[in-house]
Order: structure tokens, then sequence, then C-alpha cells
């Protein structure tokens, strides 16, 4: 395991981080996008990264196209299946039909089967695959690593997977930068997860460790020495002050499931990886996939690795009766609630928010970027998809 400390050089990091970490998010990864069960036959419509893209399911598979017609720039998302049994999609206009695996144009039909513009066109195809019930997209030209490459192992090898979604306001780096110990003890201590905690007030020594923790792949993770005793603030009095209810005295932590101990841990192109969460025995993750200039996918998965029914069953019940809820929607809402602000703040600033150097706790956020310039995949966002995350905001 490596630490990773860019405290002392935090400005250069900054300054490289908006040069080099786009607002429109890392298309050299692949990003999930929809659940296998929302695509069917009908085509769907998304806007991600500012790309308009229409997703469907020809023939068993799931496939991606860029969402404008060539011909008059119609949403192919309000098109038709015409030839059941092929792989093909028809634009609603003028009835041009395109091969829906390498986009290509395969009959006009307004203009007869012998049609001089059959496969003289073209439409942007984008890579997809399944994996775990979810849909995973590829924005990038490049041709696209596989897939395993960029899903945790902890969650390829889960038996159990369930999701929360939603369209959330703000940039996924702001919430990248949300998770960790300078939030998790006073933002949440109100919420209804937390509630039953008596909650300590800060943690101590806290760094950023780079290394493989358990059976899952390498992530950065922050790790801290010790719960902070003094509860003493001069001049201004005792905190945290106790609360009625407060049955559960949070000293020690719970081993996680697969070996991951570390509660908080990042990883490139922006996940976030909690243990025990959102119940015990629980590996969750978060992904936060950019849609226009204002808006991000806020895409949560609960993974469990149950050994036997009773197990299962077990673990459904908390999941559904109190961890999705109270957990995934609710306290999760506490986030989105500040990052629509860090938005806000960042807008106003020409675009930055920085974490601060002379906050320790800030040092995890300020290691994630140093780690992330260190280990990003491929070319940066061109002028040209910057441009189209603009115009779709
Ligand atoms: Fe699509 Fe004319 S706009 S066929």
């Amino acid at each position: 395991m490596k630490v990773i400390d860019a405290r002392t050089d935090a400005a250069r990091i900054n300054e490289l981080f908006y040069q080099r970490i786009p607002e429109a998010g890392l298309r050299n990864y692949w990003h999930p996008v929809a659940l296998s069960r929302e695509i069917t036959d009908k085509p769907v419509a998304r806007t991600l990264m500012g790309d308009a893209v229409v997703l469907l399911r020809r023939l068993g598979r799931v496939y991606a196209l860029a969402n404008a017609c060539p011909h008059r720039g119609t949403q192919l998302s309000k098109g038709t299946c015409e030839f059941p049994g092929t792989r093909t999609l028809t634009c609603r206009y003028h009835g041009w039909t395109f091969d829906v695996g390498d986009g290509g144009l395969v009959a006009a039909l307004t203009d007869g089967p012998d049609s001089p513009i059959v496969g003289k066109l073209r439409v942007r195809t984008y890579p997809v695959e399944e994996r775990q019930g979810i849909v995973w997209i590829w924005l990038a030209d490049s041709p696209p690593v596989p897939v395993e490459q960029d899903i945790p192992r902890g969650l390829l090898e889960a038996s159990e997977v369930h999701t929360v979604r939603r369209i959330a306001k703000g940039n996924w780096r702001w919430h990248v930068e949300n998770p960790g110990l300078g939030h998790a003890t006073f933002l949440h201590r109100d919420s209804e997860y937390m509630r039953i905690v008596d909650m300590f007030g800060y943690a101590t020594g806290i760094k950023a460790m780079l290394g493989v923790e358990g059976d899952d792949d390498e992530w950065l993770l922050e790790k801290f020495e010790g719960i902070g005793q003094d509860r003493e603030y001069p001049g201004l009095g005792s905190w945290p002050r106790h609360r009625f209810g407060e049955v559960i005295k949070l000293t020690k932590f719970a081993e996680g499931p697969r070996g991951v101990n570390t509660i908080v841990s990042v990883k490139l192109p922006g996940i976030i990886r909690v243990s025990n969460f959102p119940i015990a025995d629980s590996l969750y993750y978060e992904w936060f996939v950019q849609t226009d200039a204002d808006h991000y996918l806020y895409f949560q998965v609960a993974c469990a690795y149950p050994k036997t029914l009773m197990d299962r069953a077990y673990w459904l019940l908390r999941f559904y009766a109190w961890g999705r809820w109270a957990g995934m929607v609710r306290f999760n809402a506490q986030d989105l609630w500040m990052v629509e602000d860090s938005h806000a703040k960042a807008k106003l600033n020409g675009g930055v928010n920085d974490p601060v150097a002379g906050y320790r706790a800030d040092g995890f956020q300020l290691a994630w970027r140093k780690y992330a310039l260190e280990n990003l995949r491929g070319a940066k966002v061109t002028e040209q998809q910057s441009d189209s995350l603009q115009a779709a905001s």
C-alpha cells in the first residue's frame, strides 16, 4: 500500500485537475447507463456527457446509437421496428431504416427498395455491454477496453445486486469529492439512518492509501487512526452533544465483506465504494455519469454475497425494510443536497471548487485529485465533446 499525500502540492494539483479532468466526465471508461430490464425493443432516449443517445434491444442484445437521424435530425428514439426479427430501427419521419449494430442505412422506405441513398450513410454507434443486470456504455471514439476492467470485482462477483438511480443537479466531480470523514460525522448525523447512533465528532490521522484490500481491485482507501476524544471547543462549549435515543455507541467498526474493511474508497473514473453500507455484509458502489452541464445520473448499487437461502432472505429483509430507504434514498439525498450547492459555488467561481489543504479531512479529496491525474486512462475530452455538453444544457 502506498500513501498518497497531495497537501503540500495542493495548488499545482488543483490547477492540473481542471485542465485534465473534464467537467463532462471521463469518456475512456465504461459507465452504467440503465438496468437491463429497462431496455426493451422500444427505444429509450438518454443524454450522456452531452451526447444524445438512443438505447434499444434487438434479437436479445442491447444497442446504442446517436439519437439523431442523419436525414433531418429526428430523434431515432421516436422510431419503430418495421422489420421484426431483424436488428433494425426505422426513423419515424421518412422511414429511413438503420442496422443498429453498425449504424448503416439499410433501407429508405419512402424511396423504394432501390433507393440510391442506401449504404451511403451511417449513424454513430456506441459499444454497450450487460453485466449484473446493468447496461454499460463506452462513450469514447477509441476502441473499448474489456468491460470487466471497469467494473469492481465486488460487483461482478456479487450474487445480490440492487440499485437506486436518479438524476441529480450538479457536477460529477463534486460528488466524487463528497464521501469521507469530513462530512459523514456532521452532515449525516441527523439522518434517519444515523439518528440512533451516538456519532463521534471527528476522526484523527486521516490518510489516503492506494492499494488492494481483500478480494477487490486497487482503490484509494480513506484510512484513519482513531476517533477524536476531545469534545471541548474553547469559548464555545462541548460538541457533539448527546441526544435522546442514541442507543448505539460507535467506537469500533465491523469487518466488511470480502475483506474490505475500509469504510470509504474511491477509484477512477470516479467510483465510490462504501463497506457495510447500506446494511452490514454489503459492499456499496456509486457512479456519477454527467448528462448535461448541470445534471448527472447518480447510479447507486448495493451488493451482497449470501451463501445460503437463509442468509439471502435475512439480507433482503434488512435491505428492503431499512437499508434501501434509510440509506440509499434518504441518507444519500443529503449528499445531493450539498453537491448541488458545491456546483452553484463552482459556477460563480469560474468552475473552480477546491478542497482546502489546511483542513485535514480534505486530504483525502486532494489525494483523489492527485491519484486521478496520475492514473487517468487515455485522452482528455475533446473540445467538440465539451461544446456538445454545453449545448445539451
Ligand atoms: Fe429520419 Fe427523415 S428525418 S428519415
